[in-house]
């Protein structure tokens, strides 16, 4: 029996939620998957087998980190939505197991948020052991609409369905992708929901189970997967504001009182590449560490031959600055990306003359560069990544890599750049992650080179450093 489900549009584009195959008997977790396939990222997140896209239920229990994901689980397109689950130590090495939501006659099951259940408001912890209560969409079918529902575990392993779902019945349209989080000065749960067009709404709960509705958010152009925020402002943890984020990561920056929210202004774009899609942050990082670590789905990759179909982002910390020109979200990898750094080629204070490419000796194909430049006066910056080229326009004030542009202003003459380049993708930070684009492409394998040139004048690398990285995976190469 072919399963119909509904046909929306996204922020993303079209996305056809169309006729899809049935769910087979599928275990992922047993799939043997050798991870060192061509096309296969070697330090990106991407299913043993089949479709993935979006991430789901990022959140940090029990001393790990948890990565769900909307999986088909017997299919290399779309369709059969379940929630794919692999966990971390430190948020590169993913271990896949088995699949953690699965269908049901309420529907599959789209995206939504997790979070640990510390004061054990819904009851399915137990003293000794908090729970993790996920909250998801069910998309219906049939005639069933789509709602939300929640799934719980104490054991981070095996998940059981609340008897009582959905906990919030339809509204409108195929509204979907909650995202919770503990709104603790009212000891209440807050969920962001996408509504339909391009609003959204903010909802409370004391339970998990019963929610009631606060307000519609209006997000002009935006739709899909929201999450919602506190930030410190300039690291200031008395300073906060809140940050209302759409699918491709656009936010609004306003203030919220519990009840309300209300921005401060219009939307500000997050990445300037050109996949970047159903973001989500981290809940419950332990506040020690307090970071804000955001995941995408990295949408419309291309993986010819590959079992597994889409890969994620790299996760990154993102902090709220203050600029002349406001306040903005600047993006960087996490620090962990330094458990899979190999070899270090540093350079200091040295010019890039013409005919000499000073990376010429970097192998590998996978690598972190991080250069700090003193333009000089020159027109132009290339780096060459396994033939791609990413390029720094003084005279445009910007960085442009397959065919997207990205703004990046330098600073006394100075910029800098912060690339990632894996197998399959390519990730720019310029400026300390002011502006990032996120792309993928797909060099000839083969492949590996760095180049590094300029046009119109001798600019000065003030500091240099090129890691080739490992592979993440157990038996990748
Ligand atoms: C975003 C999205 C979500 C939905 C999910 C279905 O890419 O369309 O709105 O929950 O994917 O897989």
């Amino acid at each position: 029996m072919k399963m119909m489900v509904a046909l929306t549009l996204s922020g993303a584009g079209l996305t056809a939620y169309a006729t899809a195959e049935p769910v087979k008997e599928g275990n992922p977790a047993a799939a043997v998957a050798a991870y060192g396939e061509k096309f296969r990222p070697q330090f990106h997140f991407t299913p043993k087998i089949n479709w993935t896209n979006d991430p789901n239920g990022l959140v940090c229990y029990k001393g790990e980190y948890h990565f769900f994901f909307q999986h088909n689980p017997s299919g290399i397109n779309w369709g059969n939505m379940t929630w794919g689950h692999a966990v971390s130590k430190d948020l590169v090495h993913w271990t896949q197991l088995d699949n953690a939501i699965a269908p049901d006659k309420l529907g599959t099951i789209f995206s939504g948020s997790a979070v640990v259940d510390w004061e054990n408001t819904s009851g399915f912890g137990t003293a000794d052991s908090k729970a993790m209560v996920c909250i998801y969409t069910a998309a219906g079918e049939n005639g069933v609409p789509f709602t939300q529902c929640i799934a719980y575990t104490t054991d981070g392993r095996k998940f059981t369905k609340y008897d009582k779902n959905p906990v919030l019945p339809h509204i409108i349209g195929s509204n979907r992708d909650p995202k919770v989080i503990w709104y603790a000065p009212e000891k209440k749960w807050v969920m962001a929901l996408f509504l339909d067009g391009d609003t959204y709404a903010l909802f409370e709960s004391k339970d998990l189970k019963a929610w009631t509705k606060l307000q519609d958010v209006k997000f002009p152009g935006h739709g899909e997967c929201p999450d919602f925020f506190p930030m410190p402002v300039d690291g200031n943890k008395d300073n906060q504001k809140w940050v209302f984020t759409a699918a491709n990561g656009d936010y609004l920056i306003g203030t919220f009182d519990g009840k309300v929210f209300t921005t401060d202004g219009n939307a500000t774009r997050a990445d300037y590449g050109a996949n970047y899609y159903a973001v989500q942050t981290y809940s419950d990082i332990p506040a020690a560490d307090g970071r804000r670590i955001q995941i995408s789905w990295m949408n419309g990759g291309k993986y010819p031959d590959m079992p597994f179909n889409q890969q994620m982002s790299f996760p990154c910390e993102m902090k709220l600055r203050t600029f002349p020109e406001g306040l903005r979200i600047c993006r960087l990898p996490v620090a962990e990306i330094k458990n899979i750094q190999g070899k270090n080629h540093t350079w200091k204070d040295q010019s890039i003359k013409t005919g000499e490419n000073l990376l010429k000796d970097v192998a590998g194909g996978l690598y972190d560069i991080q250069m700090q430049v003193d333009l000089a006066g020159a027109k132009s910056l290339v780096i060459k990544c396994r033939g791609e080229a990413v390029t720094y326009s003084a005279e445009k004030k910007s960085v442009a890599c397959l065919g997207k542009e990205a703004p990046a202003e330098p600073s006394n003459g100075k910029i800098t750049l912060r690339i990632l380049v894996d197998r399959t993708s390519l990730e720019v930070f310029a400026n300390d992650g002011k502006a990032v684009m996120t792309s993928c492409f797909l060099p000839a394998p083969e492949n590996t080179s760095l180049e590094l040139s300029a046009e119109g004048g001798t600019p000065k690398i003030l500091s240099m450093s090129v890691h080739e990285l490992k592979s993440a995976w157990p038996t990748g190469k």
